[in-house]
């Protein structure tokens, strides 16, 4: 019963605020997959005319057994980046080994669908090969290692892949960088090392840096983005190829970062000619049983805020989210609560906080 009526409530503000917005995207009425008529508005047709990015990370389980899935994935977004079939443990699982067959399928959906490809990612502390963790590895060694292995990834896919998250999350918590495999055995250089490799296997993508945890972001001015800023405008002013920045947004309903101080730090970031995409947002609830009406609003004005700020800054040219069904969230696997942080619930019905976003990108003058 109370299931009931949560989800009546649901429809009712989802109603309500499509209103707003013309159309609702997905059927809601019906379970049964069902294409989005190409007609039909959806955040995709909305960002499209603004010549905007709107990005879902995609899962390979779901992209190959559940047609919903692929159907809202292509009606509703521009842009696409596997969650996990391009990190390095997928593609070289044991050494000089390669294996694109998950990377591939989503690549070649991506075309299909005439969406933009994003690679992610091709040098991070985490998703390593076994192999890799459990060798005792001299310098030259690992220099040519990550070098093969970028080079071979990059030029795979040259021109199929608009950009490359190419090294992630190399700042840690305290906002040093990061103790790895790579800082340790090669030094800091490996970065920058990392963008010339990959520049040189295909030199019309788009290199990007993707950073975690913007906590302390703009007002609050922590240190981490001070370190972030720090770090591109140094690889910058060597002539690194970089070409953008990704700011993660996995965040809860109390640690997201103000319309504000948000846009503040994307303005900073701008100064230093890169483009920037807000990546990786997911939004997440505690809450017992279902959440609350009050938590789906509080979810949906946090994302309002978030694309909001990056509309309002016209380097910021995309913005994304970490899956896009509740249905299928690393939130549940990883942190072992549902959180239901997404845009669409499990039944792939809009929540509030699509309506918001819809609405944001619909009235965005750019
Ligand atoms: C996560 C995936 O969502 C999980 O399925 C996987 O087990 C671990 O990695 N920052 C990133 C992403 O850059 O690649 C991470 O993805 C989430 C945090």
């Amino acid at each position: 019963m109370k299931r009931l009526i949560s989800f009546l409530l649901l429809l009712f503000l989802s109603a309500c605020t499509i209103a707003v917005v013309e159309t609702p995207s997905v059927n809601l009425s019906n379970s049964t997959p069902t294409a989005v008529p190409e007609n039909q508005v959806t955040l995709r047709s909305l960002a499209d005319r603004k010549d905007f990015g709107i990005g879902a990370a995609v899962a390979l389980g779901p992209l190959r057994r559940d047609r919903t899935y692929s159907q809202v994935l292509a009606g509703e977004f521009n842009q696409i980046m596997p969650e996990n079939a391009m990190k390095f443990q997928a593609l070289q699982p044991e050494r000089d080994r390669f294996n694109f067959k998950g990377a591939d399928d989503i690549v070649d959906f991506a075309n299909e669908h005439n969406m933009k490809m994003f690679g992610h990612t091709l040098v991070w502390q985490r998703g390593l090969a076994d192999w890799l963790k459990a060798g005792d590895w001299t310098r030259e060694e690992l220099i040519e290692i990550l070098r093969n292995h970028i080079q071979t990834v990059v030029s795979r896919y040259r021109g199929r892949i608009y950009a490359w998250d190419v090294v992630n999350e190399a700042l840690d918590t305290d906002s040093s960088l990061r103790e790895l495999i790579w800082s340790r055995g090669i030094g800091p250089e490996y970065i920058e090392l990392s963008y010339r490799w990959a520049h040189e296997a295909d030199p019309n993508a788009k290199l990007f840096y993707n950073e975690y945890d913007p906590g302390g972001w703009g007002a609050q001015s922590g240190q981490k983005v001070d370190a972030l800023y720090r770090l591109v405008a140094d690889l910058k002013e060597r002539n690194v190829p970089l070409d953008g920045v990704g700011l993660q947004m996995h965040l809860r309903l109390d640690d997201a970062p103000t319309y504000e101080g948000l846009k503040q730090s994307l303005e900073r970031l701008a100064e230093l000619d890169l483009q920037i995409q807000i990546t990786e947002t997911d939004v997440r609830m505690g809450y017992q049983g279902e959440p609350s009406p009050e938590q789906l609003q509080q979810q949906a004005s946090i994302y309002k805020d978030l694309i909001q700020a990056c509309l309002d800054v016209p380097k910021c040219t995309g913005f994304w989210f970490w899956g896009f069904t509740d249905r299928y969230t690393w939130v549940s696997s990883f942190m072992g609560q549902s959180g239901a942080p997404l845009i669409f619930d499990q039944y792939y019905r809009p929540k509030p906080a699509y309506d918001a976003i819809a609405q944001a990108i619909q009235a965005a003058t750019r």
